[in-house]
């Protein structure tokens, strides 16, 4: 996508950070807020008109990843998902059990189940192989009389690594444990089919797929018993109080039926602009592909820099690319000032350095060659212009 921000021309590669909302979608959002802005729990016209708009939007999004209606429970997106399914298991339980999940999660699953462990609950973090994938077998063999969750990301965000879940699902099932799949990265890029998929509880994020941002919803299979989170006025069958965001879940309901007709059907055509662009990065000195490249979200690129080194990391590289109008992101924190490893990286094998080196490109239906093209000469520039003073550092220590 190309912008004017500041009288420049900018290009848009962070569609997995956040993707712009759709016009359609934008539309309706504005129609909603003007016309349908009722109480949903209102028993008169507004209300009712306002429930039919939620309604609608919760049918769309079942539609989307094959479940009923009743299964969707809208919640502001999809940190709340998580904690929803972490929390809405673990308050069944009196005493703390145990929680199987990978070493590859985004926070909003390992910040829960961390603080899951302040309380007492065993929490297994499985390791990944050094394309970031987590071995079903190891996964097996960790479960535990106790295990009552097993939570793993479907999309990993920062090296687009796909997980087996279907495998993992098939695993959980025989042993009659509730398998939660984090799948805000995955839902309006991949097809998704919940009941073939296999997998208790999914949840999703709006502002992945087009819809704004604050919507999203955790998918709760029939069979599976998740207590609230949030308490009050009972909405959402009493798994999610609060008066629902009427506008954003109307976007949402829009946005998951242009998945399902806009979005997934130019699935190949995102894939080769993902192949196009990560033949293009290898064209550059000092990049290093990660994640799998079998197993990966069809929109996604990451690498390492080899080139970075303790004041120039990532984060410098998406900083000097956006001075020159190119948004990507990195995958690592910054505390107190200083660049966090990336956990995610670490856990893939990469040192500590290179862990604060990664640099992330994701694109959208809607990317073009040309943009691409664009992207990487500048990023070639960068490069090239940050070598040289690393050069120069370096000699001057030597
Ligand atoms: C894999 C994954 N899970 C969860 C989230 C959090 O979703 P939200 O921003 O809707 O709370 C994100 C956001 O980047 C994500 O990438």
């Amino acid at each position: 996508m190309q912008g004017s921000w500041q009288n420049e021309t900018m290009i848009y590669l962070d569609y997995s950070a956040t993707t712009p909302p759709h016009p359609q979608v934008i539309a309706r959002v504005s129609e909603v807020l003007a016309q349908e802005w009722g109480n949903p729990n209102s028993i008169h016209q507004y209300g009712q008109r306002a429930a039919l708009a939620v309604e609608r939007a919760r049918l769309a999004v079942a539609a989307l990843v094959g479940v009923t209606p009743e299964e969707v429970i809208f919640t502001s997106g999809g940190t709340e998902a998580n904690h929803l399914a972490i929390f809405g298991i673990a308050q069944q339980y009196t005493y703390p059990q145990h929680i199987m999940t990978s070493a590859v999660e985004h926070p909003a699953t390992s910040a829960p189940l961390a603080a899951l462990a302040q309380r007492g609950w065993q929490i297994t973090i499985l390791p990944v192989d050094a394309w970031g994938r987590v071995d079903p077998e190891t996964l097996r063999a960790h479960l535990q009389p106790n295990t009552v969750l097993v939570s793993i990301i479907y999309g990993q965000s920062e090296v687009g690594t796909l997980q087996p879940i279907a495998e993992i699902a098939q695993i959980c099932r025989t042993r009659g444990i509730v398998f939660h799949t984090d799948a805000v990265q995955v839902v309006g890029r991949l097809p998704v089919d919940v009941p073939s998929l296999g997998v208790d509880l999914l949840s999703l994020s709006g502002h992945k797929f087009y819809a704004p941002q604050g919507c999203g919803a955790l998918v709760v299979r029939r069979s599976v018993d998740v207590r609230p989170w949030l308490y009050g006025g009972g909405q959402e069958g009493g798994k999610r109080s609060g008066t629902p965001p009427v506008a954003l879940l109307a976007g949402l309901g829009v946005a998951a039926q242009l998945a399902q007709t806009e979005f997934l059907p130019q699935v190949s055509q995102v894939r080769a602009l993902r192949d196009y662009l990560c033949a293009r990065l290898q064209e550059l000195p000092g990049l290093r592909l990660t994640g799998s490249w079998v197993h990966r979200l069809p929109h996604h690129v990451s690498v390492v820099w080899t080139g970075g080194d303790g004041n120039h990391t990532g984060k410098t590289l998406v900083h000097y690319l956006s001075q020159r109008g190119v948004c990507v992101s990195s995958g690592s924190a910054c505390a107190s000032g200083k660049t966090q490893p990336s956990p995610v990286l670490q856990a893939m094998g990469y040192d500590d350095h290179l862990a604060r080196c990664g640099l992330r490109f994701s694109l959208s239906h809607g990317t073009t060659y040309a943009e691409i093209d664009q992207a990487v000469t500048v990023l070639g520039e960068v490069l090239q212009q940050l070598t040289p003073a690393l050069s120069c550092i370096h000699s001057s220590f030597s």
